[in-house]
């Protein structure tokens, strides 16, 4: 059956997780009063309850399920309804030893747990689809019910599976990438340590060896692992569709966990899904929030999201759980709204007394209604009740930052130059320089057709296919203006050094080669010279050979002493920059300001600590303005508060910690795609 596109739901998505097969049929009818207090209008159930509902292999018991969703029904709130398969019961086990996933260290996964299942083996594939089978074909025309949860976060906890069926699986994917093991070889340069193959059989997993794997046979690896996970959720969405023509989702987690590629993910889902946490250490997580709902917008090209999980306050598994404090769950919330989501849903909505998630904040907390979380949960529903004409509208982003998967497997592989080296940490210093200018940003891959965006950044490329070279060159030649950071273009898509050498592959954009790494010492500062300034620079610096660029900023000390650390080349229409090393964050936005001039950007003008998102509609702008400062800020601007009707004539005024949604005259965008 065709999917539609977006649940049927009135308004805003709000809610969360609910797992009523933990609580007595008395609090069921409390939880759907409270829920109705709090505005809640769609709840995801089931996703963890594959033991109560088949309750031995292939005998069901749906009582408790029919009660709760025929309940939430005359009650208003939809259902998300959810496939189980991320936590198969005791019987399956019981019945498939086999079926077990095991590590790296050959460590079979133990039960008690929740995602201890090989992805591979053929009993849990097909266990997986009869259950989505039969609970999509007794579901599928329930009114409650309106859109498909499969899983729980593919790849989280079991990514990598060493079994013998996966093993098994790995072979017969080898076969069909390679043909024939000549290539294989090629593409392994099994000619490094004698590990030539000359039968497919004597192939193994990765698995720990005395030294370093190879790391082409890794990187295939964790491309294998990516695909046999997606394989299983088409084959229960397949599953689904045969019964039910409603929206199929699984929850990702964008910037939280790299082990699957979600632009492939985000075309096989028909509304994409995010589950986003704070990171507690991170005083400023909110910009960790952004990268995740501007991936999570940029994977499914740009349409509506749904942000699936998030939390009220703590979370329970970091080493420091902090509790999030007054107003910033609201602006969590609608930070990501205005960076694209339609639904805004929490884990979960009722804190559950026993198991390992006792210590997580929930909508409705263990303290009960009368607490701070649950009057915020409250007041939240009622915002977003006055934002459904936000549903649909888009944002628009004229800067792409590089955001590829694929390479971070390879990056992420062992015995690279230098371990201070990290792609998140460099991506986040790039997005942040745009973050705090309030320029919208989308991610794309490198193969991407580009050309709406006025700028490109590549903070952390390191592996750069031929092809996709060609695309940044041809980008920059066109009239773009792209940024390179350093360690980028260095592998093609077997992790073998580029002919040529380092960058090699993007020499027509940036005018430069990169004759050697000169990763620096533990704790070494150095200095550059950008224009009449000093900054400075740490843990990596280059030998660079300047063949067709100007030098922007040198090298004064260190071993790259006297030489470009920053170059900039004509090239075509366009520029390309290069940034040999990692400068600090008052230099970075330094050439970031020169790059804004070229590209025709500007920083948009807001108070520092003031968010100002744009997402726009068909007639009207939607201004988001999220206050993260401690004092009220004011931002030039007409229109009609959302939330108060109030109308705005010139200058908005938003509270310390407090956040405004406006109803903005429609302003020309650029760029996006
Ligand atoms: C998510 C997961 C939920 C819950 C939550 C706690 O990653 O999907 O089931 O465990 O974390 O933060």
């Amino acid at each position: 059956m065709p999917a539609s596109v977006w649940p049927a739901i009135d308004g805003i998505a709000y809610g969360g997780d609910y797992n009523p097969e933990q609580w007595p049929r008395e609090v069921w009818r409390e939880d759907v009063r409270l829920m109705r207090e709090a505005g809640v209008n769609l709840v995801s159930v089931g996703i963890f309850s594959w033991a109560l509902i088949e309750v031995r292999e292939g005998e069901f018991d749906f009582e408790w399920l029919d009660e709760i969703i025929d309940l939430l029904h005359e009650n208003g709130i939809a259902v998300d309804l959810g496939t189980p398969t991320a936590s198969p019961p005791a019987w399956f086990f019981a019945n498939h030893p086999d079926a077990r996933a095991v590590d790296r260290d050959g460590v079979v996964m133990g039960f008690g747990s929740r995602g201890m299942a090989s992805h591979s083996a053929p009993a849990y594939r097909e266990a997986a689809v009869r259950i989505a089978s039969t609970l999509a074909e007794r579901y599928a025309e329930h009114p409650a019910v309106v859109m498909w949860h499969v899983h729980n976060e593919y790849g989280v906890p079991v990514g990598e599976d060493y079994s013998p069926h996966a093993v098994r699986a790995w072979r017969t994917w080898l076969q069909e990438k390679y043909g024939a093991l000549d290539a294989l070889n090629a593409a392994w340069g099994t000619a490094f340590w004698g590990q030539h193959y000359t039968d497919w059989e004597h192939i193994g997993a990765p698995a720990t060896a005395p030294s370093v794997i190879n790391p082409a046979q890794r990187l295939d690896f964790a491309r294998f692992t990516d695909a046999q996970l997606r394989s299983c959720f088409v084959a229960e969405r397949d599953a689904i569709r045969r019964f039910s023509s409603l929206p199929v989702t699984t929850n990702f987690m964008a910037n939280q966990h790299h082990g699957v590629d979600l632009w492939s993910w985000a075309r096989e889902v028909d509304i994409v899904s995010d589950d986003h946490y704070l990171w507690a250490a991170d005083e400023e997580g909110e910009i960790g929030l952004a990268i995740a709902a501007d991936l999570s917008r940029s994977v499914g090209g740009g349409k509506p999201w749904i942000l699936m999980e998030h939390s009220t306050s703590a979370v329970n598994w970091q080493p420091r759980n902090v509790a999030k404090r007054p107003g910033e769950m609201a602006r969590n919330s609608l930070s990501h709204l205005g960076r694209g989501a339609d639904g805004i849903l929490f884990f979960q909505w009722r804190a559950g007394r026993s198991g390992a998630e006792k210590f997580h904040s929930a909508m409705l907390p263990h303290a009960g209604t009368s607490s701070r979380v649950f009057r915020e949960v409250v007041d939240l529903g009622a915002r977003l009740g006055k934002l459904t004409e936000m549903r649909g509208s888009r944002v628009h982003a004229d800067v792409a930052i590089l955001w590829d998967f694929e390479s971070f497997w390879a990056q992420d592989l062992e015995w690279r130059p230098s371990e201070d080296v990290s792609h998140d940490e460099r991506i986040r210093a790039f997005y942040e320089v745009l973050w705090r200018d309030n320029i919208a940003v989308d991610f794309a891959l490198p193969g991407h057709d580009l050309s709406s965006y006025k700028l490109v950044i590549a903070p952390a490329q390191y592996l750069l296919r031929q092809a996709d070279a060609d695309n940044l060159n041809a980008y920059v030649e066109a009239g773009g203006t792209l940024v390179v950071s350093f360690f980028s273009a260095v592998v093609d898509e077997n992790d073998a050094v580029h002919p040529g050498g380092f960058a090699a592959p993007l020499e027509p954009a940036l005018g430069i080669r990169v004759e050697e790494h000169l990763p620096l010492r533990a704790g070494i500062s150095t200095t550059i010279t950008l224009g009449d300034d000093t900054f400075a620079a740490d843990i990596w610096h280059e030998h660079l050979v300047v063949t067709g660029a100007e030098t922007v900023a040198t090298y004064l000390d260190g071993p790259g002493a006297g030489q470009p650390a920053i170059t900039r080349r004509r090239h075509g229409a366009g520029t390309g920059w290069y940034i040999s090393t990692r400068p600090d964050a008052a230099a970075l936005r330094a050439v970031m300001s020169q790059v804004y001039v070229e590209a025709g950007l500007a920083p948009f003008d807001a108070p520092a600590g003031l968010e100002v998102i744009r997402r726009s509609g068909d007639e009207h702008d939607f201004v988001v303005a999220i206050n993260h400062s401690a004092t009220d800020a004011r931002l030039a601007l007409d229109g009609v508060d959302l939330m108060t009707g109030a109308a705005i004539e010139g200058t908005l005024e938003v509270s310390a910690g407090d956040v405004a949604v406006i109803r903005a005259p429609r302003t020309a965008t650029g760029g996006g795609r």
